[in-house]
């Protein structure tokens, strides 16, 4: 194992005046506001989400399904933990068939800011606006509890969810280095 730094921008977005319009929910698909009872739900879109990502590198419980799981628990039980900005998506492919979870976003908030802990959409179901959907879900959800604004952390090769966040007006605020043990053979990013 080697150490690595992934370079990551901290994105900032004014509630005030640049609260993202809100979105239409595409049919087939359902948001369910927080609610303890959906830990696991939210815990299994974080997983399908990201296991195959890069942001596994950086933060390997995401990779596993026990580590979701515990990191949604965490998360959930934190004292700044903002259910307004908590959001599962699901999708059900035929009626009668029961919804399953493939999106999901948490919100938590510190020092008067609201801030993104993971936003993830399953691979099969992206390209839909259903990440701007759910971003879109938790910047307002911030906003009507009084923040006036919100930042996120995202890798910078992370070319589709930086491309999300400037089209909903976040902009680059800092860059941050993140150090993270990856194998060798990788070493070298
Ligand atoms: C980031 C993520 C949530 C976006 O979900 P999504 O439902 O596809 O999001 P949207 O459809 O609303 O927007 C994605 C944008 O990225 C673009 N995009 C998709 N793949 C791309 C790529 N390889 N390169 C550049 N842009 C890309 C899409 O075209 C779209 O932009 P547009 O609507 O302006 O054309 C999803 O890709 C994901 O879960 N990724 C893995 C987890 C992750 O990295 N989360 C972010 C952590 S900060």
């Amino acid at each position: 194992m080697g150490m690595t730094y992934f370079k990551r921008f901290r994105m900032e977005l004014d509630l005030e005046r640049q609260l993202p319009a809100p979105q239409v929910c595409p049919a087939g698909y359902s948001l369910a506001p927080f609610d303890d009872s959906l830990i696991r739900e939210h815990a299994q879109a974080k997983y399908l989400s990201f296991r195959h990502e890069l942001d596994v590198t950086v933060f390997p419980c995401l990779g596993r399904r026990d580590g979701c799981l515990r990191l949604m628990r965490e998360i959930a039980a934190r004292s700044g933990f903002v259910p307004e900005a908590t959001w599962l998506l699901r999708y059900q492919p035929a009626p009668g068939v029961r919804p399953e979870p493939i999106g999901t976003v948490q919100g938590i908030q510190f020092d008067g800011w609201g801030g993104i802990q993971n936003l993830g959409v399953c691979d099969q179901h992206r390209g839909k606006r259903l990440g701007t959907l759910l971003l879109t879900m938790a910047a307002r959800g911030f906003h009507r509890i009084g923040l006036t604004h919100m930042h996120l952390e995202v890798t910078t090769d992370n070319t589709a969810a930086v491309r999300l966040y400037e089209r909903l007006g976040f902009r680059r605020a800092k860059v941050i280095y993140k150090a993270a043990e990856v194998a060798l053979a990788t070493a070298s990013r």
